[in-house]
């Protein structure tokens, strides 16, 4: 049987980071839906279809192959796995992921991937939704913390953005991701959860093996 380990969390709490330690730890393979998401909501932008219907979406959505090979993400067959990565991706991305259709489209594509193989996923609803047998973990940290994650991490790529200008979009994605009306942010109600905001991603991998070896 095929094992499924969730971790979910608002922006910057360390889920990548740590889910992908684990997955390698383990030897699973680490699924990142945000990833997926960012891809869609390219994929809309390149169509200039963010605020498009419904009915629309889901017709583009129809021509709009993503593949993840363990490592690069392909969308119609281009590598798109840093172009992704921007602010302006996270935004889109976050609203995109608020339509039904988009949601339906990638749970069933999060779901094929993982298929008969054991995974780390983190996202959002892994727990929730997409993977509710999974074994599951929610990683929170407080929003200075979660913010200065993230403005490294873009400084890091030699993306210059003001730390308060990263609090403040993070402060909104997490009122856009908890608030919406399909498959909101939240714990599962059987859900570890992990304060990160004082530990380090080996420390928090450590703290989740524990639960589950
Ligand atoms: O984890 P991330 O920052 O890469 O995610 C980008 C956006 O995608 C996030 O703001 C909300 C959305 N998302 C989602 O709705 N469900 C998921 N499972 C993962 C991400």
């Amino acid at each position: 049987m095929s094992e499924i380990i969730t971790i979910d969390g608002p922006a910057g709490a360390g889920k990548s980071t740590v889910a992908r330690m684990l997955a390698k730890r383990l030897g699973y393979l680490f699924l990142d839906t945000g990833a997926l998401y960012r891809t869609v909501a390219l994929y809309l932008k390149e169509k200039n279809a963010i605020e498009a219907n419904d009915e629309t979406i889901e017709r583009l959505l129809q021509e709009c192959e993503i593949s993840y090979d363990g490592k690069e993400l392909f969308l119609n067959g281009r590598v798109v796995t840093s172009e992704i990565r921007t602010p302006e991706m996270s935004e889109l991305s976050s609203i995109t992921s608020t339509k039904r259709v988009v949601r339906e489209f990638l749970t069933g594509l999060q779901r094929k991937i993982a298929s008969g193989r054991n995974v780390v996923a983190e996202g959002r609803d892994s727990g929730t939704v997409v993977f509710p047998h999974g074994k599951k973990f929610f990683l929170t940290a407080s929003i200075n913390e979660r913010a200065m994650r993230r403005w490294r991490e873009l400084k890091d790529k030699g993306l210059e953005v003001s730390f308060e200008e990263i609090k403040k979009s993070i402060i909104e994605r997490d009122e856009r991701d908890s608030c919406r009306e399909i498959a909101p942010l939240k714990p599962a109600e059987d859900a570890i959860i992990i304060d990160t905001t004082d530990l380090s991603p080996l420390e928090v991998v450590e703290e989740i093996l524990k639960r589950i070896i």
